[in-house]
C-alpha cells in the first residue's frame, strides 16, 4: 500500500524523505514522489511512475533540493488511476500540496462539485480531488485547522494525509482515518510516516496519530489537536530493528500478508456492495455479460488458480452457470473451445503472469469477453482485459499467496452473487443474507482463526518432520485441499497431494502408511458423513488424520474447529488455517518462508 513521510527540522529535508520512502519500499509502490520549500521558501514538487530511482534521477536537476528543510514525500500503490507522472503524489494547488494513503470512497461526488466550481483536474486519482477540495476550503477560511476541518467532514472512506500549505513553509500537517500515521520525535527535527519503518533511522519515539486528530508539525513542536482541543499524547518507543521493522514487527512478510486478509477483505468488498447487496457500477464492468454468457472460463496459475476452483463451486451452485476453471499454461496451448458467447475470468495477483497473460490474449482472439481479477493496478493483464475488478489487499510480498487467494475468492463470491441476481436464480433476500454473512462475518471468521494460531502451531509441530502427506476433501473442499497442498509444498518441501476423498481407494490409498499426516477438510455439511468414512480408511492403515471442520470429526485423531460461518464461505476460514499450517512447519523446518527455493513471487517468463 502507499507510503507517507514528512521531515521538517536542520537537516536537509529531501535527504530524509528520500531515505525514508526507500525504507517503505517494502510496501510495494508504482509510483513516488517529493514536496518540498527550498531555501526561498518557494513550493516545488517532483514526482515519477516507476522506482524512487526515478524521482532521485530528477531531483539531480533540481539544486533548490539541497536547501530544503521541509518537505513530505509518497510511495504511491495505485488504486484510481494507472501508475503515472501524473497520478504520482504529491497532488495539489499552488497554494498546498498533500500526499494521501487511502481511498476516498465519495470522489465521483465531490469532484462533481469541484468541476461545478470551475476546478480543473489533470490526474485520475481521488487524491487530486481531495488537495482541490482543502485548496477550495482553504481559500474560504484562511487557515489550515479550519480548512482541514472542513475537508475530513466531508471525505468518506480511509485517507492519512501529509499537508504542506504554500504560506507555511515551516509546518506541516497531518490528519488520518482508518489509515495509519505517526508523528515522528527527533531533536531538533519531526516527521510524519505511514508507520515506524520510514524513520527508524532517525528516530524510534513517536506519537501515534489517532482518528478526528490534528498534528500541526514544526522543526521544534509538535501539536496535536482534536475539535480545536490541544491534547497530550502518550509518547511511544518503537523496539523493532530496521528489517523487522518492514515486516511490521512480524517474523515474516508471510504471518504479516495472513494477519492482513481481514482487513483486505473489507477493503476489498467495501466498494462493491451497497445496502448489503452487490453493486459494481462503480466499476466498468460489464454485468450484461454475466447475465448471458452461457459458459465462464476460470483462467490462472497456482494459487490464483484454486481460487478459480472455489469460484467455480460460487457460480455453478448459485447462479446455475457452467464453468470450467483451467490452468492457464495448458489453456493455452489446448486450443479451446471458446467464443462470443463465453466469459473468461483471469486471476493473477502480480497481473503479469505469462501464461495467463497470453491465456487472455488467446481468448480475446478468439471472440469471448474478458474479466481480470488482479491485485496490482495497471497490469498488464489489468491493461490488456475488456474489464477489470482491482483486489485491494495491498502489495502481498512474501512468494507464496495467502491474502490474494482470501481476497480473490471473496470477491468472487460477490461476484457469483450478482451473477446469480442477473439471472434471477437469487431473490434479493437470499443475496443479502451471503453477502451480509461474506462482508460482516467472513472477516471476522478469518481473524478469530488467526487469533488460535497456536493450534494450528502445534500441528505443524506434528507434521514437520514427516516427509509425505495428503490433504483431503470432497467438493469445495477437495478445491481447498489443492489451496493447501500448495502452500505446504512450495514453503516447507514436503512432498503433499491434495485428493478427491473419494479418489483414494482407486489407487491412491497404497500410499497410505502408518504415522502419515493426512489433512481432511470437511467444511461441507452434506459430505461430512462420506469424510468420515474416508477417515476411517486412512487411520484403518494408520495415518495419523486431522480434521478441518465446523464440528468435531470422531473419526478423526484431532480436529481444528473453524469459527462458525455459512458453509458456502466456510473455506475462508478454513483456508486461513491451511496457510497458518504451512506457514509454521516451514519456519519449524528452518525453511525461507518468504523467499522459498527456485520460486518467484511473479512468473513472468513461460
Ligand atoms: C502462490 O503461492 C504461488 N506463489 C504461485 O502459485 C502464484 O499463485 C502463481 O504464480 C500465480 O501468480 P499470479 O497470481 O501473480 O498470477
Amino acid at each position: 500500500m502507499c507510503g507517507i513521510i514528512g521531515y521538517i527540522g536542520k537537516d536537509n529535508s529531501v535527504k530524509h524523505l528520500i531515505e525514508g520512502l526507500r525504507a517503505l519500499e517494502y510496501r510495494g509502490y508504482d509510483s513516488a514522489g517529493v514536496a518540498f520549500f527550498d531555501k526561498e521558501n518557494a513550493l516545488m514538487r517532483v514526482k515519477a511512475e516507476g522506482r524512487l530511482a526515478n524521482v532521485e534521477a530528477k531531483l539531480a536537476n533540481v539544486p533548490e533540493a539541497a536547501g530544503s528543510h521541509c518537505g513530505i514525500g509518497h510511495t504511491r500503490w495505485a488504486t484510481h488511476g494507472a501508475p503515472s507522472d501524473t497520478n504520482s503524489h504529491p497532488h495539489g494547488t499552488a497554494a498546498l500540496q498533500i500526499v494521501h494513503n487511502g481511498i476516498i470512497e465519495n470522489h465521483v461526488e465531490l469532484k462533481a462539485e469541484l468541476v461545478a466550481l470551475g476546478y480543473t483536474f489533470e490526474s485520475d486519482t481521488d487524491t487530486e480531488i481531495a488537495a482541490k477540495l482543502l485548496d477550495y476550503y482553504y481559500k474560504q477560511e484562511s487557515n489550515a485547522p479550519d480548512a482541514i476541518s472542513r475537508l475530513t467532514g466531508r471525505l468518506r472512506g480511509s485517507y492519512a494525509l501529509g499537508i504542506l500549505f504554500e504560506v507555511e513553509p515551516n509546518k506541516i500537517y497531518a490528519v488520518r482515518k482508518d489509515s495509519p500515521l505517526i508523528i515522528g520525535i527527533g531533536k531538533g527535527e519531526n516527521f510524519i510516516a505511514s508507520d515506524i519503518t520510514a524513520i527508524l533511522r532517525s528516530t524510534r519515539d513517536y506519537y501515534q496519530l489517532e482518528e478526528g486528530e490534528l498534528a500541526t508539525v514544526t522543526a521544534d513542536s509538535i501539536e496535536i489537536s482534536c475539535n480545536g482541543k490541544q491534547i497530550v499524547k502518550e509518547r511511544k518507543t518503537a523496539l523493532w530493528d530496521v528489517e523487522a521493522a518492514e515486516r511490521g514487527g512480524y517474523a515474516h512478510f508471510m504471518l504479516k500478508e495472513i494477519h492482513e486478509e481481514p482487513e483486505a477483505m473489507i477493503k476489498t468488498l467495501r466498494p462493491r456492495i451497497k445496502d448489503m447487496l452487490p453493486d459494481f457500477s462503480d466499476e466498468k464492468l460489464d454485468t450484461s455479460a454475466l447475465a448471458k454468457v452461457e459458459r465462464l472460463h476460470i483462467v490462472a496459475c497456482g494459487t490464483a488458480m484454486h481460487a478459480g476452483l472455489i469460484a467455480r463451486g460460487l457460480f455453478e451452485s448459485l447462479a446455475r452457470i457452467p464453468v470450467e476453471v483451467e490452468i492457464a499454461s495448458e489453456f493455452r496451448y489446448n486450443d479451446p473451445i471458446i467464443d462470443e458467447s463465453d466469459l473468461v475470468i483471469i486471476i493473477s495477483q502480480s497481473g503479469e503472469t505469462a501464461d495467463s497473460l497470453a491465456a487472455l490474449r488467446l481468448a480475446k482472439e478468439k471472440g469471448a469477453h474478458t474479466l481480470a481479477i488482479v491485485n496490482v493496478t495497471g497490469s498488464s493483464i489489468a491493461r490488456e482485459a475488456d474489464s477489470v475488478l482491482y483486489t485491494l489487499a495491498g502489495p502481498e510480498i512474501a512468494v507464496a499467496s495467502t491474502k490474494a487467494y482470501t481476497v480473490q475468492t471473496s470477491l468472487l463470491s460477490l461476484l457469483a452473487v450478482e451473477c446469480a441476481m442477473l439471472r434471477g436464480r437469487i431473490n434479493e433476500s437470499a443475496a443479502r443474507e451471503l453477502v451480509t454473512e461474506l462482508y460482516e462475518r467472513a472477516p471476522k471468521a478469518v481473524a478469530e482463526m488467526i487469533d488460535r494460531a497456536d493450534e494450528v502451531k502445534a500441528i505443524a509441530e506434528e507434521i514437520k518432520t514427516c516427509e509425505d502427506l495428503f490433504f483431503i476433501g470432497r467438493g469445495a473442499d477437495y478445491y481447498l485441499s489443492s489451496e493447501g497442498s500448495l502452500k505446504l509444498k512450495e514453503i516447507s518441501y514436503i512432498h503433499s497431494e491434495a485428493y478427491a476423498a473419494g479418489e483414494l481407494k482407486h489407487g491412491t490409498i497404497s500410499l497410505v502408511v502408518p504415522g502419515i499426516p493426512v489433512i481432511a477438510l470437511c467444511t461441507v455439511p452434506s459430505l461430512i458423513e462420506k469424510m468420515g468414512s474416508n477417515i476411517r480408511e486412512v487411520t484403518a492403515r494408520g495415518a495419523n488424520a486431522i480434521a478441518v471442520s465446523f464440528k468435531d470429526v470422531p473419526e478423526a485423531n484431532k480436529t481444528v474447529i473453524i469459527p462458525t460461518i455459512d458453509p458456502r464461505l466456510a473455506f475462508l476460514p478454513a483456508v486461513t488455517v491451511l496457510q497458518l499450517l504451512a506457514y509454521y512447519t516451514s519456519v519449524a523446518r528452518g525453511c525461507d518462508v518468504d523467499k522459498p527455493r527456485n520460486l518467484a513471487k511473479s512468473v513472468t517468463v513461460e
